[in-house]
């Protein structure tokens, strides 16, 4: 097949069958494996040193020059840029953060968060869905689907009404944040709250983008996953285009862990950088799949001959005995990974390891991460949590310079941190566990004299 500098080719090492770029395929059509996008890096102009992309700030009026992700635009070179879709993503910033790493454990001068939460929608995916709605525009899609926790579908929403595209979500009923629901309905998505949960979603969105030809942008869509590749080269951007020892990312679909990876990989393929961090993927322990078929059962990528029939065991399992996914961190409250074999394949690129941290480590996280100049919802807080755990494991030296990664903003759920500082958590999401850093608020009388007693007390 002849193929433009980019083509799609599924991930399966026993398949490999490949295709155009202009096709929209969520899966492999001949085996159902993940799809990959691939380059042919000799045709491509890539800048020879990671400093050249970021020279590009300086010219920022062009709109693909301002956007975090299509600065490298060469190392996810699928589109041509008159179909290119932006709206001024990963402009994000990534802090040194002593009084979190004191917390966790780790030297001065250690620890950065990397802060996604300053994207147009407050969250990471919009690195993702720059990249799919560019796809889409592409191919000439005009209606676009998502099954999601929260912020894939506030970021489509957002970019469908930005590209005059209809958006339709799924999200489970009683299952997403407010202020994810909120931006949903707000930027005008076709809301259907399904009664299940985000797996049910998931499966049926996958049927009815089928039926209908909908454009689906949840991480099963290769594209997407090719935007947020950019986290990691702003994180190098942010160390000086020096490599951290460690990234650590909470781990839900498995998206993004997928994509850094494979950031990784390619970026040493290149030779743009000599050596490859350590990865860590830190699901909440109310949703453990990852944790589980990797710690406990061992599963390996093995450079693609891993033994997917324990993956497909164990999802069947939970069907078998309703299991059901239960967390405060509802962005990862996830069972069924989609992309487990792509996170697989990045843990072997990266050395990486897996842990699970409780609900109320998170939340004492997430309070630690707001009272030291950034704030983030509790998916994103199970990263530093993750860091904690690692540092007392000994996996991690307190020495080591570590990057945990803020995938969304502290405004998309007030509901749990009000839940954490007061106590009243929201209806059938009660952590259990002390609030080590609970900060309650006081009633006090309209009164001056009340006030001032109040304050000084
Ligand atoms: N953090 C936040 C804030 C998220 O919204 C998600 C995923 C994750 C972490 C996990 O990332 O899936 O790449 O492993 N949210 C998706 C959604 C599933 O629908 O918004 P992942």
């Amino acid at each position: 097949m002849n193929h433009d500098v980019a083509y799609q080719q599924c991930m399966n090492a026993g398949c490999r069958a490949t295709f155009g770029v202009t096709e929209s395929l969520f899966a492999c059509p001949k085996c159902g494996s993940l799809l990959d996008i691939r380059y042919e890096w000799e045709r491509i102009a890539v800048p020879k040193r990671l400093a050249d992309f970021g020279a590009r700030w300086a010219t920022r009026s062009n709109p693909l020059d301002f956007s975090g992700v299509w600065r490298f635009r060469e190392l996810l070179h699928f589109c041509p840029d008159r179909f290119k879709v932006t709206q001024g993503e990963g402009q994000t910033l990534l802090q040194c953060a002593d009084g979190v790493a004191q917390y966790v454990g780790l030297d001065k001068g250690r620890l950065h968060l990397q802060y996604e939460g300053c994207n147009p929608s407050g969250s990471f995916k919009d690195n993702g869905m720059t990249a799919a709605f560019s796809h889409a525009s592409m191919v000439g899609a005009s209606r676009v689907a998502c099954a999601s926790t929260g912020n894939t579908s506030a970021s489509l929403a957002l970019y469908a009404s930005a590209a005059h595209m209809e958006a339709i979500v799924f999200v489970g009923a009683g299952k997403i944040a407010f202020g994810k629901l909120a931006q949903a309905l707000d930027y005008g998505a076709r809301t259907f709250q399904v009664e299940g949960d985000f797996d049910d979603c998931m499966a049926r969105i996958k049927e009815v983008t089928e039926a209908l030809k909908l454009y689906l942008v949840n991480s099963v869509n290769p594209f997407r996953l090719e935007g947020q590749k950019t986290i990691m080269y702003r994180v190098l951007e942010g160390l000086n285009w020096q490599v951290p020892d460690w990234v650590i990312v909470p781990g839900g679909n498995l998206g993004n862990s997928s994509s850094f990876g494979k950031a990784f990989g390619e970026l040493k393929e290149l030779g743009l950088i000599e050596r490859i961090p350590r990865l860590a993927v830190v699901n909440s322990a109310g949703a453990p799949t990852l944790d589980r078929i990797v710690n406990e059962k061992q599963v390996r990528y093995n450079a693609g001959k891993f033994d997917a029939d324990v993956i497909y065991k164990d999802y069947e399992w939970q069907d078998q005995t309703h299991l059901r996914p239960h967390t405060i961190a509802s962005a990862i409250e996830i069972a069924k990974p989609v992309n487990i074999d792509k996170c697989l394949r990045a843990l072997e690129i990266c050395g990486g390891v897996v842990r699970s941290v409780s609900d109320a480590d998170i939340m004492d996280a997430k309070a630690q991460v707001g009272r030291h100049g950034l704030g983030c919802e509790p998916a994103s807080a199970a990263s530093v949590a993750g860091a904690k755990l690692l540092i007392q494991q000994g996996v991690i030296g307190p020495a080591e310079r570590v990057v945990c990664i803020l995938t969304g903003h502290a405004l998309k759920d007030p509901d749990a941190t009000v839940g954490y500082h007061t106590g009243k958590y929201p209806k059938g999401k009660a952590v259990k566990g002390k609030r080590h850093f609970s900060n309650v608020p006081v009633p006090v009388a309209n009164d001056t004299a009340a006030l001032v007693k109040a304050i000084q007390s």
